[in-house]
């Protein structure tokens, strides 16, 4: 696949505990892949993760382990900005300003709005409402070109690409329109109890892959897996449970999809479990490994995001400060 260069670009990942193979496959794979030739800003957008209810104990742990995750998955903080939401305030001021030009009618629409929603009535709030609007605000005080995400983002990109035509026509040309950037077979990695719903942290245990999960626990969630009654294996004829395996297996080999098939097409659903259980543990040790070496090491890990927020902070407060010239507000 031909890689984009020359492009800015935003993307982050809520610190709401650990993260799965989803995200890694959906999201951080593509961030890293570019960081080489591309300006790129990698967020832990903490202010978003705070619209549902959180632990405040955990949530500053959750913010280094996403952290740690970042920089272990291979985001190099010499060539990416990473840092941490709430430590640039034009985020939320931007966010409030862009909210102004949302109609509450686009606002209720949103999909991820309306499934929270629905699972916790009682705790929804207005943070949870203008979530979408804040996410905007992230992807375009960086003028961002590009936003690596998971399919479940695009109904979010495609609102910032609505506001911020709206701002631009009413306030005169401020903000770069942004694409959002799918990943090819991965974009949407499903739970492994339900090849319907995706993959998500807050589904069943054995539903997802943690990235720090041990050995033993990914052999376990892969063997309890569900699959089809058929023992097809196809990345075409198989059901959507059997394809979401297959994908995750060819998203970490390096072999062409007839090559999968025609090598795991013999041993039915058990050894499609052990190859692709072998295979997710192959490349999650070295990511593991540097994990814990990051982790423990609190203060270097606080200081690669103190020196991204002081970067953001500098290209952000520039396209806060037009954006209220614009406005009448300065
Ligand atoms: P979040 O934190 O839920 O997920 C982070 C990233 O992981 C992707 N992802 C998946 N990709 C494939 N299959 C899955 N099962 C799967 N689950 C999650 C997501 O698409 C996402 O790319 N609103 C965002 C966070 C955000 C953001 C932003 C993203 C806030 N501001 C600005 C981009 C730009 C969210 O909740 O992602």
């Amino acid at each position: 696949m031909n890689l984009p260069s020359g492009q800015t670009i935003l993307s982050g990942i809520q610190p709401s505990g650990v993260l799965h193979l989803g995200n890694y496959l959906g999201a951080i794979k593509q961030w890293v892949a570019l960081q080489d030739n591309n300006t790129a800003y990698y967020c832990i957008v903490d202010e978003h993760a705070i619209t549902v209810p959180y632990d405040k104990e955990k949530l500053p742990e959750y913010i280094l382990d996403t952290a740690a995750t970042y920089l272990a998955a291979g985001l190099d903080p010499t060539k990416s900005t990473v840092f941490v939401q709430s430590h640039v305030p034009a985020h939320t001021e931007l966010a409030w300003l862009l909210g102004t030009l949302t109609p509450l009618g686009e606002l209720k629409r949103m999909t991820q709005f309306k499934e929270k929603e629905n699972k916790q009535q009682a705790e929804s709030n207005l943070g949870l409402f203008a979530y979408p609007v804040l996410q905007a605000a992230d992807i375009l005080l960086y003028q961002a070109d590009l936003v690596p995400v998971g399919e479940d983002q695009t109904q979010h990109i495609e609102l910032t690409r609505d506001i911020a035509k709206r701002f631009n026509n009413k306030f005169g040309e401020s903000f770069t329109i942004p694409k959002a950037y799918l990943p090819e077979g991965t974009s949407r990695i499903m739970s492994l109890s339900d090849p319907t719903a995706k993959m998500s942290k807050s589904d069943l245990d054995k539903s997802y892959i943690a990235l720090t999960d041990e050995p033993d626990a990914i052999r376990q969630k892969i063997k309890s897996a569900v699959t089809e009654t058929e023992p097809v294996i196809s990345f075409t004829k198989s059901g959507p449970a059997v394809q979401n395996l297959l994908q995750i297996y060819e998203a970490f080999s390096q072999l062409s999809r007839p090559a999968i098939e025609e090598k795991l097409s013999t041993g039915g659903h058990q050894k499609l479990k052990e190859s692709l259980a072998d295979i997710i543990i192959e490349h999650l040790q070295p990511l593991q490994e540097k994990y814990a070496d990051l982790r423990s090491d609190e203060t270097a890990l606080k200081k690669v995001l103190a020196a991204g927020a002081a970067k953001a902070n500098e290209v952000a407060s520039k396209t806060l400060h037009l954006v209220k010239e614009k406005m009448g507000l300065a």
